[in-house]
C-alpha cells in the first residue's frame, strides 16, 4: 500500500522515535511500502515518522544520482536502528527538499562523510562509513528519527524569511502531487 505522507506542523514529525525489534509486526511488508511510497512521491528517502510511525527505520534510493555517480545505480538501502557515531569535520552544502515539506528547497549545511552502525532489513547489523550523496540523505532522514526537520539547521534569519511559507504547510495550504495527511 501506499501511505499518505505526513506533512510539516505535525507533532508525530517532532516526536523521538524508538528501536525496534526484528518481531515488529509486518516487517518486511512495511519496509515494501516505504520504497512503494517513496516511489510513488518521487523522492531520495522516507523516515517511517513522515508515514506516522515514530520507530526508528528509514529507506534511501540514491539511484536517481547514477547519471553523475554510475556506482550508486542500486543504492537502494534499508535502515534499522542506525546510530551516526561519527561525522566529518569538512562539510558543504546541497539544495535538500523533503517529502513533508512540500515547495521548499533550501541549501542545509552538514558533514561530508558519517560513520554509522544500523541493521539491514534482515536485521544484520553493518558498521559503515558513507560519504557524498548517501551521506546527505541518510542524515537527512536520520534527523526525521530524531524529531527534526532540514529547516531546523537553517540559520535563524533565513527560517525567519520561511516563517510565511511554514505556516501555510502546518495549516494545510499546500499544493503537491501525492497522496498527504
Ligand atoms: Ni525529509
Amino acid at each position: 500500500m501506499i501511505y499518505p505522507i505526513v506533512i510539516y506542523g505535525s507533532q508525530t514529525l517532532r516526536n523521538k522515535s524508538v528501536d525496534i525489534t526484528p518481531d515488529y509486526p509486518e516487517l518486511k511488508k512495511l519496509i515494501d511500502d516505504m520504497f512503494l511510497t517513496l516511489e510513488e512521491a518521487t523522492g531520495l528517502g522516507l523516515a517511517a515518522p513522515q508515514i506516522g510511525k515514530n520507530i526508528r527505520l528509514f529507506v534511501v534510493d540514491c539511484s536517481p544520482f547514477a547519471d553523475e555517480v554510475p556506482e550508486l545505480a542500486d543504492f537502494r538501502k534499508v535502515f534499522i536502528n542506525a546510530e551516526i557515531y561519527e561525522v566529518s569535520e569538512q562539510t558543504d552544502l546541497f539544495n535538500e527538499g523533503c517529502l513533508s515539506l512540500p515547495g521548499l528547497h533550501e541549501d542545509v549545511r552538514r558533514p561530508v562523510a558519517i560513520r554509522m552502525r544500523y541493521f539491514d532489513e534482515n536485521f544484520v547489523e553493518h558498521d559503515e562509513e558513507f560519504d557524498g550523496y548517501p551521506a546527505r540523505v541518510i542524515q537527512h532522514e536520520y534527523d526525521h528519527l530524531e524529531g527534526k526537520v532540514f529547516t531546523d539547521r537553517l540559520s535563524p534569519l533565513r527560517r525567519n524569511l520561511l516563517k510565511g511559507k511554514m505556516t501555510k504547510l502546518a495549516n494545510g495550504k499546500y499544493r503537491c502531487a501525492y497522496k498527504t495527511k
